[in-house]
């Protein structure tokens, strides 16, 4: 599927969630959109995914870069330690969110794998429900869309980190083949870094000696509050190596090169009717020109990729 169809995919769905939502009361859900926006807008501050139409705004916003960006780690990672080795594969997605990083999944697997032959079973896990029920929508008509059979089966439930190293914990031996986060952790304190460190070594130990963790965090800047998240990254770095996991050596893509690569010409129209934040919001996504290529970002590559391997499945 080319890009743009996935951007005219994305960009329907959302509207056609945002029209049936405002049908009663369009100037409520005007309200509520800018007031779910604003906090999206300053990745700085922990934001609160609690809102009536986070995920819409959340998916107008981040939905297709996250994507993208998936897709691009995933084929990354898979040249350095190649994923999804076993006949019968379980995946979790953990932080899942409006169904971003599993919607990317799916585009790599689609292009990677023989998907008639692999079967791979994903839970997604999303502990806000505004986010989750976009995710509900996108996520099984996107599947349908690329054709992915049912050998590619996809679970969206109501589940935390802890809730997922609970049930990681409750298996008897390793499970899982790979398990993502994609831009999962919050700014925490201190003190809730043991916690959350504790969670994540529980689900790392459910891994297969042939799985694969894969995470992304966000690149940034000594100076802004975000910066923690990349502490608290080179923490659990520290913390899976010294629990006996290797950290791969996976090279992340430098941003966004115009210049190296050919524009698609078309982009998606939008409806000039909609309220205006609704608007700006997409034309702001789509200003910048998404890039043709195979293993480029079509929008700035905005993560650091960390993969870690079981030592014994060296
Ligand atoms: C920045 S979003 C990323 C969503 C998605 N993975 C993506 O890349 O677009 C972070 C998500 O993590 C979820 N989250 C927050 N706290 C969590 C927790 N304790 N356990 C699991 N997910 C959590 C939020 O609800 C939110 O949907």
């Amino acid at each position: 599927m080319r890009w743009i169809d996935v951007e005219e995919f994305v960009l329907e769905q959302i509207k056609q969630r945002l029209e049936n939502a405002s049908a009663a009361n369009p100037a409520e859900v005007y309200r509520q959109f800018r007031e779910a926006y604003e906090p999206l807008k300053d990745f700085e501050k922990n934001i609160s995914y609690d809102l009536p139409l986070t995920g819409e705004a959340y998916a107008l916003k981040y939905h297709l870069q996250r994507m993208d960006n998936m897709k691009v780690a995933l084929n990354r990672v898979h040249n350095v330690r190649p994923l999804l080795a076993s006949d019968r594969n379980f995946v979790l997605d953990i932080g899942s969110g409006t169904g971003a990083s599993a919607m990317g999944f799916m585009r790599w697997l689609n292009s990677t794998c023989d998907v008639q032959q692999k079967q791979v079973k994903v839970t997604l896990c999303e502990p806000s429900e505004h986010m989750r029920i976009v995710s509900e929508q996108l996520v099984p008509a996107f599947k349908e869309k690329l054709g992915l059979g049912p050998n590619s089966q996809f679970s969206i439930y109501p589940r935390n980190l802890e809730e997922c190293a609970q049930k990681c914990e409750r298996e008897d031996s390793p499970f899982l083949d790979l398990a993502i986060f994609c831009y999962t952790f919050w700014i925490q304190r201190r003190d809730e870094w043991p916690s959350t460190t504790k969670h994540v070594l529980e689900i790392a130990k459910a891994v297969k000696p042939n799985g694969t963790l894969v995470f992304l965090t966000p690149k940034s800047n000594a100076a802004k509050p975000s910066y923690q998240k990349v502490l608290f990254m080179q923490h659990l770095k520290r913390e899976l190596v010294n629990a006996g996991f290797n950290h791969l050596e996976i090279d992340s893509p430098s941003g966004y090169h115009p210049g190296q690569s050919t524009c698609v010409q078309r982009r998606p129209d939008y409806d000039a009717k909609w309220p205006k934040p609704v608007c700006d919001l997409i034309s702001q996504m789509l200003q910048s020109p998404p890039l043709e290529g195979n293993d480029r970002p079509y929008y700035s590559f905005s993560a650091t990729i960390d993969a870690f391997s079981p030592k014994d499945g060296e």
